[in-house]
């Protein structure tokens, strides 16, 4: 494993015990919610899926109470573990998203939540769900996109790194944020079809009161009028029949 893999592992792995503090409460909840319920609404209910980077399972395990099951691959054994303990019908197991240990065409479907933005070849990631999604099979990845409010993140990460400041994210890991011909040029290049780039989430979990709730309230505006401000990008591909 490259160094700059083997920090994110290392962080992940430190900050396993209080990741799920961050989207247990209000807006944390709301934020998770909001993108991964737009991730669910890409790929079929009731089948089975990929989960890369699954971190402590929050997705395998909402996509569970829609009746599917999946597996759960993650760098960070700190991560894998807490995803085990809460998803009863989903298996886990570490690993690179780079490199993907299953046979071709196996799996109906691939996600990824907030993770494609430390993957170091995300082409190679994306030739891997492809080999190993079935004909027909979609992916879908949120990951934060590049715009104004996520250009100053690399910074502040990489100070809050110097000032050893112990939050989730928090650190240099070298994260690229990407637009949304980037997204559709990535995808296509893997050999994706049917490719759909959006925006979406604006009220971020950061965002203190009472700048959360306007942002709550003025998301849907923005992610259908100015979805350049949304933070994440939602980017959907089909692996052809
Ligand atoms: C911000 S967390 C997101 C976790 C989870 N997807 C969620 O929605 O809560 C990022 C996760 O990606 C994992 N990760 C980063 N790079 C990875 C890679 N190349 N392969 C597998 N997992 C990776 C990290 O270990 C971490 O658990």
């Amino acid at each position: 494993m490259g160094e700059s893999l083997e920090k994110v592992r290392q962080h992940y792995d430190e900050v396993a015990d209080i990741y799920d503090n961050r989207y247990n409460r209000n807006r944390g909840r709301f934020y998770y919610n909001h993108i991964s319920s737009q991730v669910m609404d890409c790929i079929p209910a009731g089948s089975r899926i990929l989960d890369l980077g699954c971190g402590t399972g929050l997705f395998l395990k909402a996509y569970e109470r829609h009746g599917g099951s999946g597996v759960g691959l993650d760098l960070s054994r700190g991560m894998v573990q807490r995803a085990q303990s809460r998803c009863a019908f989903s298996d886990f197991t570490m690993g690179n998203a780079e490199v993907l240990p299953f046979r071709n065409g196996c799996f109906d479907a691939v996600s990824s939540l907030l993770a494609f933005s430390y993957v170091r070849r995300p082409g190679q990631m994306l030739s891997e769900a492809y080999r190993v999604l079935r004909p027909g099979g979609v992916i879908a990845i949120c990951t934060l996109g590049k715009n104004l409010l996520t250009s100053g993140l690399p910074a502040i990460y990489g100070m809050a790194e110097v000032m050893k400041v112990r939050r989730i994210g928090m650190g240099s890991f070298g994260e690229r944020y990407y637009d949304d011909q980037e997204m559709q040029d990535l995808f296509e290049d893997a050999g994706f079809t049917g490719i759909q780039v959006r925006r979406c989430s604006f009220a971020h979990l950061n965002l203190a009161d009472p700048f959360f709730g306007i942002a709550r309230k003025i998301e849907p505006f923005v992610e259908e009028k100015v979805p350049r401000l949304a933070y994440n990008l939602l980017a959907r591909g089909v692996k052809q029949e």
